[in-house]
């Protein structure tokens, strides 16, 4: 049967197999920013399962730029080793295609691990460093302020992100995700809450994007002209005088004219008293909404697990990918399932495709029913 989820999907030279994309995931289990079993595991497993696109968790392009000890970075020798790795053996036994997001944290840098407790900076004795943002306002009342970026300051994160994107090149991913959401750094740029800054990187809107187009730009050059990037935005800031849609359509359309081959939309995480509305696919709008106007590629996150969903937000052309986090998770196979679920016929791994339902119909009813 036709599914417009199990579409292939092309941007420049890479092609997708189907819409479906393994969401970014911090795991919050690296050693200096290294890769490590857990990583091995986790996205081995993710790459043997199905779906188009596995992108890489948030990694960080300077140690500063990490938003806990265990992030994963690529600023190092000894982390693009360890990616190696990982990477290579996503390679031999999966047959997803790699994507890394690229990430500064910004002002909620210097945090503790989730599952100690996430939300509360590091204290000095804890081992916090000193964070840095595009003006001096703090996350929240509990948090440092973070130092304000001069423009040496500016040209350093720069050329960290060009050289991460180099190192990605060399590690041979064959997407790039740059992370502009989520109250991260590039965020913080973007939105008049964050942004206060009096020189050309503040102000208008047109200033508050200057730093973020700059970093996207660079990036653009160091990467290989037939390799795709993208940026995640957050569509709104879900917050009074903050950043909304019809600030992320501009945005877009600025970096659609940089060469920005998708746009992922997420929401939210500038500040705490946001005031989100979750629901099922609760970002589907903004992303149809950046589609249509821009005509860019759109990427799609949030309260997205059900397959006949995630066919229709295709087919009704809200958005050309859909990116689940949580479902991934909580079943690793969804890729399959949702094929059954869909009746597309799917290439399994020749050592698990015994369990193929068409392999043994007697266990599914669905399949016993027109057999
Ligand atoms: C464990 C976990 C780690 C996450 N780490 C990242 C990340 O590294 N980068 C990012 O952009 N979003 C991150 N997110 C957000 C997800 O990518 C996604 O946008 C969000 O969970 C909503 O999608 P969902 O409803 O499918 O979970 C993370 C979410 C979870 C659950």
């Amino acid at each position: 049967m036709h599914s417009a989820l199990f579409s292939p999907l092309s941007l420049r030279e890479l092609t997708l197999a189907n819409r479906i994309v393994v969401s970014p995931m911090c795991q919050y289990s690296a050693q200096d920013g290294n890769a490590g079993d857990w990583h091995l595991m986790h996205l081995g497993n993710l790459s043997v399962s199905g779906p188009g696109l596995v992108m890489v968790e948030a990694t960080a392009v300077e140690p500063r730029g990490r938003i806990t000890y265990g992030d994963l970075g690529l600023y190092s020798d000894d982390n693009e080793a360890a990616l190696r790795r990982i990477v290579g053996f996503c390679r031999v036994y999966g047959a997803s295609r790699l994507g890394i997001q690229l990430a500064h944290a910004g002002r909620k840098a210097s945090d503790h691990l989730p599952w100690e407790e996430h939300g509360r900076p590091l204290m000095p004795k804890e081992g916090a460093w000193t964070t840095v943002g595009p003006s001096e306002i703090s996350y929240g009342d509990a948090w440092p302020r973070p130092q304000a970026l001069d423009a040496a300051g500016l040209q350093a994160i720069k050329q960290a992100f060009v050289r991460a994107t180099r190192r990605a090149a060399r590690l041979d991913f064959d997407l790039v995700e740059l992370h502009a959401a989520h109250g991260y750094l590039l965020h913080e740029f973007l939105s008049p809450l964050s942004n206060l800054r009096a020189d050309d990187y503040g102000g208008s809107r047109e200033n508050r994007m200057r730093f973020p187009l700059e970093v996207f730009a660079a990036m653009r050059e160091a990467w290989p002209a037939d390799k795709p990037l993208g940026v995640r935005i957050s569509a709104m800031d879900y917050a009074e005088g903050g950043w909304d849609i019809v600030d992320s359509v501009a945005f877009a359309q600025e970096l659609k004219a940089r060469g920005c081959d998708f746009i992922d939309v997420s929401g939210g995480g500038l500040v705490p008293y946001q005031r989100l509305a979750v629901g099922p696919g609760y970002q589907v709008p903004f992303a149809a909404r950046i589609r249509q106007e821009t005509g860019l590629i759109t990427m799609v996150v949030g309260m997205i697990n059900q397959p006949q969903q995630a066919e229709e937000i295709i087919a009704r052309r809200q958005a050309d990918l859909v990116a689940l986090a949580r479902g991934m998770l909580y079943d690793p196979r969804w890729t399959w399932h949702a094929a059954e679920e869909l009746w597309v016929d799917l290439e399994y791994p020749p050592q698990y495709r015994r369990c193929q339902p068409s392999r043994w119909p007697q266990a599914f009813p669905h399949r016993q029913a027109v057999e």
